[in-house]
């Protein structure tokens, strides 16, 4: 395991360990205007939602880490204190991208970037029209972290408007498909990731029954040299295990058959086995049978 203490390693090393352990970050896509009204739109990606109610995200505009000095976007939201933060998708993000370079004050990346300004409704910096979330939040807070460069700022914003492309949206109830709205996330270095497909996958909430964990599991399953842990996860997220009566029935069902006559005299290669079989079953989401097969020499 390498050890630092950030105190002996310079920012940018700081940074380089942060930025590729702590992603995928989303993207906060922030357009903004200064006292005269001149618009900027600029990317961050420390960036989060804290707050439902009042729905409440934050982002942070660090003081450059060559020259010390403050973004725009920070100047801008101190003197006009509005965002738009739009939510960056993947057919986006080269434009987003395009949109980061350090452009002198004024100019409006918008036009650098190509991309299309939409009025906001409650809030003066627009919307970028083809982001597929625009919130228009209102600037709380700003907290200063430090004054070095690379310090962060963190501004506070309450979301006062949600627009959602009805190209994302799941017909029957009106709420964001997942698999449609293609989020990126921000990695290290030139590194980002995207969220649809096979990257895509769902872990059961623990939320309806208390699980029994995983130091309550049988020490044949917590000791599985099969078993993940994954799996053991999985495992421990079920209020109570299977009753005799259930094994027993699943035992005589004949799905695990093969099994016992290939392995039947060797109890260990048999468990083994077992373990495999559930293991893959636990990769299906089929958590119950699982447990019916691991307990099926029990
Ligand atoms: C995807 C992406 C994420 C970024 N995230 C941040 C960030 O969280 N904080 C930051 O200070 N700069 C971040 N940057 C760099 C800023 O976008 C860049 O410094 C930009 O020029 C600032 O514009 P402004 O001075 O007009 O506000 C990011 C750049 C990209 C491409």
């Amino acid at each position: 395991m390498l050890t630092l203490d950030p105190k002996d390693l310079k920012t940018a090393q700081v940074h380089q360990y942060l930025l590729h352990a702590v992603a995928p970050r989303p993207i906060a896509f922030a357009s903004t205007i200064d006292a005269d009204g001149n618009v900027n739109v600029s990317p961050f990606s420390f960036f989060n939602v804290f707050s439902a109610n009042p729905p409440v995200v934050i982002f942070s505009p660090a003081r450059s880490g060559r020259t010390g000095h403050t973004k725009n976007t920070l100047d801008n939201v101190r003197v006009v204190p509005e965002v738009v933060i739009n939510i960056v998708n993947y057919d986006l993000v080269q434009q987003v991208s395009l949109a980061s370079t350090e452009y002198p004050k004024g100019v409006n990346e918008f036009v650098k970037a190509g991309l299309t300004e939409e009025p906001s409704l409650k809030v003066k910096p627009p919307r970028v029209k083809e982001s597929p979330v625009q919130l228009e939040c209102v600037v709380k807070d700003i907290v200063e972290l430090g004054t070095q460069g690379g310090a962060g700022n963190l501004v506070i914003a309450e979301v006062v408007m949600i627009h959602v492309s009805e190209n994302i949206l799941d017909p029957e109830t009106n709420m964001i498909d997942q698999h449609k709205i293609d989020v990126v996330g921000r990695l290290g270095g030139d590194w980002y990731s995207r969220n649809s497909g096979a990257s895509l996958f769902k872990v059961a909430k623990p939320l309806t029954t208390i699980g029994i964990g995983v130091d309550q599991l049988p020490a044949y399953v917590r000791n599985s040299k099969v078993l993940t842990g994954n799996h053991l996860g999985q495992l421990g997220n079920v209020e109570r295990l299977p009753d005799e009566e259930a094994v027993l029935h699943y035992r005589n069902s004949g799905a695990i058959n093969e099994a016992f006559e290939m392995y039947g005299q060797h109890r260990e290669k048999l468990e083994e086995h077992l373990h495999h079989i559930a293991a893959r079953l636990l990769d299906e989401g089929n958590v119950h049978e699982a447990w019916l097969v691991l307990m099926a020499t029990h």
